[in-house]
């Protein structure tokens, strides 16, 4: 209860009012925060960095490998398309691809944008609402962020059908634990695993930085959700948590399948089937795919949303190994890389200007 020495009554704890967008919850209650929640607000306040500053812009990306990344990644790699085609036409695959990947990064950055706004509206506790609002301004400089890199390589594609729809369903849905769960475990979970396969992989350090930073403020992002739906989901009916569950399963099911870039190949000139029954069948992508489930799966098992259905779809996708994930020590390690890259930047400039300073005397 509230220990604010209100003037008259306060007979009820909140206020709410409805309108065709949505619920707004008001608390009356300012002072009850929950320690970890209000330690990660802190957190969020202390650890903004301005991309403008923290990343060197000044570096231009190869436009034929703007990750530097190994040609096995690239998903039609060894098919009859690829192995027909000249170098140039190889760069030329290679930029499309990170533009299609980083567009759609930056598209479902401004989708985490507008559910983090929408949690603020909804959600009823004080501290949520707070620790809501500082990632609010997080999502904002990543979509910042990514917006910049696209500018870079000159080459950027819209929203990909399948995100967009998946967003719909979340941003449609009137329960305030389905936008955390929608957002905050699905969504940012694929995109964190996604991050983090460039982070590890690219030897270009402006698409490698642009990486490490936003996956520092995720680990934030995933915490947020893990600790309000942990508390949320014991609290809902058996009935209501299978709801959860089947739509968690359907839309695991939905990234697996459908986020394969189909725009992409035939915007390129290539047949989209032949690309995508390519796409589908290669054991290097299978592998790929099911890495992107690395944070999914340990999350919603926190979370406890681990029933029958969920296991099974896991076990059927064949990620359910990554149940036993510690979630604690990769977010520990998302953070630490990013610093390490800071001691690097910051190690570089100052022996640039050892070396000037020789020079000059
Ligand atoms: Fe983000
Ligand atoms: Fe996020």
């Amino acid at each position: 209860m509230t220990t604010k020495v209100y003037q008259l009554p306060v007979d009820k704890t909140g206020w709410q009012t409805a309108d065709q967008t949505g619920t707004a919850r008001f608390t009356w209650d300012y002072d009850n925060g929950r320690e970890k929640l209000i330690s990660l607000y802190d957190k969020g306040k202390r650890k903004q960095w301005d991309a403008k500053e923290r990343i060197d812009w000044s570096h231009d990306p190869d436009p034929e490998n703007p990750l530097q990344v190994p040609d096995e990644l690239v998903p039609i790699f060894g098919s009859p398309v690829w192995d027909k085609l000249n170098t140039a036409e190889r760069g030329n695959v290679r930029r499309h691809m990170v533009a299609w990947q980083f567009s759609q990064f930056l598209h479902g950055e401004q989708g985490a944008l507008i559910c983090t706004a929408k949690i603020v509206q909804t959600v009823p506790d004080i501290d949520s609402k707070y620790y809501a609002a500082t990632q609010v301004m997080d999502e904002a400089r990543h979509v910042e962020t990514y917006s910049r890199y696209l500018d870079k390589i000159e080459t950027a594609y819209p929203i990909n059908p399948n995100l967009k729809s998946l967003l719909d369903d979340v941003l449609s849905d009137s329960r305030w634990d389905m936008t955390y769960l929608g957002m905050q475990v699905l969504i940012e979970g694929l995109a964190l695993a996604a991050f983090g396969l460039i982070r590890n992989t690219a030897g270009d350090p402006l698409g490698k930085a642009v990486n490490a930073y936003v996956m520092q403020d995720e680990a934030r992002h995933v915490m947020f959700g893990r600790l309000a739906l942990r508390d949320y989901y014991p609290q809902l009916t058996q009935a209501e948590r299978d709801d959860r569950e089947d739509f968690c399963a359907d839309a695991c099911y939905r990234m697996r399948d459908r986020f394969l870039g189909e725009e992409l190949w035939e915007c390129l000139g290539y047949d989209p089937e032949d690309c995508l029954e390519y796409v589908n069948q290669s054991e290097s992508q299978k592998v790929f795919r099911s890495l992107l489930f690395t944070r999914i799966v340990p999350t919603l098992k926190d979370v406890g949303l681990w029933g029958p259905k969920m296991r099974q779809t896991f076990a059927d996708m064949g990620v359910i190994g990554y149940e036993s994930t510690d979630l604690d020590a990769v977010i520990a390690e998302d953070e630490s890389i990013a610093e390490a890259i800071d001691i690097q930047q910051r190690a570089a400039i100052d022996a640039a200007i050892a070396d000037g300073v020789a020079a000059a005397t």
